[in-house]
């Protein structure tokens, strides 16, 4: 592996829905995620993030492990339903104690905590009054990213925003498939702007509660169109601007990309106000970039969302039957560079893995080589973007241990980790041991 810039940042993400379980303990409210796993037939085997890998209980231990593995910087999501179980008014201090622990748990092992104020855990109490279809709910946001920031910002100096802003549209909102389980189709798009506004106006309680560095992570996709026909063409288009461009542009530049689409006329989105944009286009320090796979898309012909996936073969597959193309990345990162020019901040993967169909051998072990080929690929293609002149800044791989995957359960494997469902007995896997020595090796040239 040839050497990153020194000072580069090498971590793991984690988000809390997905880790912690615990979901009734110390005060914490019910999400839409809790609200979400109830309903029968919407996640894998009615599979719920109520004990997950019970890192609530045993933070202490993951952290160890985390010292073990050498990363300089972890990234992991605070509960919003935690500080605030309703979603408004004062803080559950019970829910900051937690994250305190954790951070200063961090800090002593000389790890840097990122954290990210929102990964899909809405308080329930906040989706019964319109989620983010409503405006008020980035208010709120912005209300309980002041409450976190006010307890941790003496010793957490880099903030993320919102994960994956995109996700929550799409799937939780148009398509139905995440939480809170609405299948809106454009109707959704609102939630694009409440969101990016709660990230403008949180960006600025963040630094007003003593935040040096603000960041946003979306992910991002190469769209590839099927075929050269102009329709596809189009197709493919459209889909870009809906992952790539919608959540980046107002951010970065001021406006929204042209939605023509989606049926959205010259005068743009009804729901944005005067002002909203230069709320939402405040400076940042960082973009997180949350990469796993190209898109490869056809049109799709009398649909309000006029593309549809197409497989893309020739490559190898994850446990998630997600193509492994890391030139991909480097091409995604590159993009950004051009896109966006002097207006973009500097770039953190802030994750990238991929599941595999780990197992734990007769002798206990547990052997991953896809893990390690993906990682390998993946970093030397971070690192080709940076040779070709793009500012990265850090690689957070996707994830610490096995853990809830959302719609599929327990049944995707991301970790370094193995986890025991039944004892949450976790087992270093290989990959674990590759990126342990490939950081260590790292740190001692950097
Ligand atoms: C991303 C999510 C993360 C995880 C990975 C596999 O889209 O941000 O929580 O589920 O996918």
């Amino acid at each position: 592996m040839p050497s990153f810039p020194a000072g580069f940042r090498w971590g793991v993400a984690t988000a809390a829905y997905q880790i912690e379980g615990a979901v009734a303990e110390d005060g914490r409210g019910d999400s839409i995620w809790d609200t979400f796993c109830r309903q029968p037939g919407v996640i894998r085997d009615g599979h719920t993030g109520d004990v997950a890998a019970d890192h609530y209980h045993r933070w202490a231990q993951d952290v160890a492990l985390m010292a073990d593995l050498g990363i300089t910087a972890y990234r992991f999501s605070i509960g919003w339903p935690r500080v605030q179980p309703g979603g408004a008014g004062a803080a559950n201090p019970a829910g900051l104690d937690f994250y305190e622990r954790l951070t200063d748990a961090l800090l002593a092992a000389g790890i840097t905590p990122v954290p990210t104020l929102y990964h899909w855990d809405l308080p329930q109490p906040l989706e019964d009054a319109g989620g983010w279809l409503s405006r008020d709910t980035a208010q709120r946001f912005a209300d309980y990213a002041a409450l976190a920031a006010g307890r941790l910002a003496d010793r957490i100096g880099l903030w993320i925003t919102l994960n994956e802003p995109y996700v929550v549209t799409a799937m939780g909102y148009a398509l139905g498939i995440h939480a809170p389980g609405k299948a809106l189709m454009l109707g959704a798009l609102p939630t694009a702007h409440h969101q990016l506004l709660g990230h403008g106006l949180a960006t600025a309680a963040l630094r007003a509660a003593g935040a040096r560095e603000v960041m946003i992570t979306n992910n991002y996709s190469p769209a590839w169109p099927a075929s050269d026909s102009a329709a596809d063409v189009a197709a493919t288009r459209a889909y870009d601007t809906l992952q790539n461009r919608v959540f980046t542009d107002p951010v970065l530049v001021g406006r929204y990309p042209d939605l023509g689409a989606f049926g959205v006329g010259e005068g743009g989105l009804d729901c944005v106000r005067d002002g909203d944009l230069a709320v939402i286009s405040a400076p940042i320090d960082g973009l997180g970039v949350n990469y796993y796979m190209p898109t490869r898309l056809s049109a799709l012909p009398d649909s309000p969302l006029p593309f549809q996936m197409q497989p893309i073969p020739g490559y190898p597959l994850t446990a998630f039957g997600w193509p492994v193309v890391p030139a991909a990345l480097t091409e995604m990162l590159t993009s950004l560079k051009q896109w966006y020019g002097e207006a973009l901040p500097p770039l953190y993967v802030t994750e990238n893995g991929c599941s595999q169909p780990d197992e734990v051998a007769a002798d206990g072990t547990v052997d991953d080589p896809g893990r390690i080929d993906y990682l390998d690929g993946h970093l030397r293609a971070v690192h080709d973007a940076i040779e070709a002149g793009v500012d990265v800044r850090g690689y957070f791989e996707w994830t610490l241990t096995d853990n809830f995957e959302w719609s599929e359960g327990y049944h995707q494997r991301f970790g370094l980790v193995h986890t025991d469902f039944e004892t949450q007995r976790r087992i270093p896997k290989s990959s674990f041991a590759w990126y342990r020595d490939l950081i260590a090796a790292q740190r001692a040239a950097g």
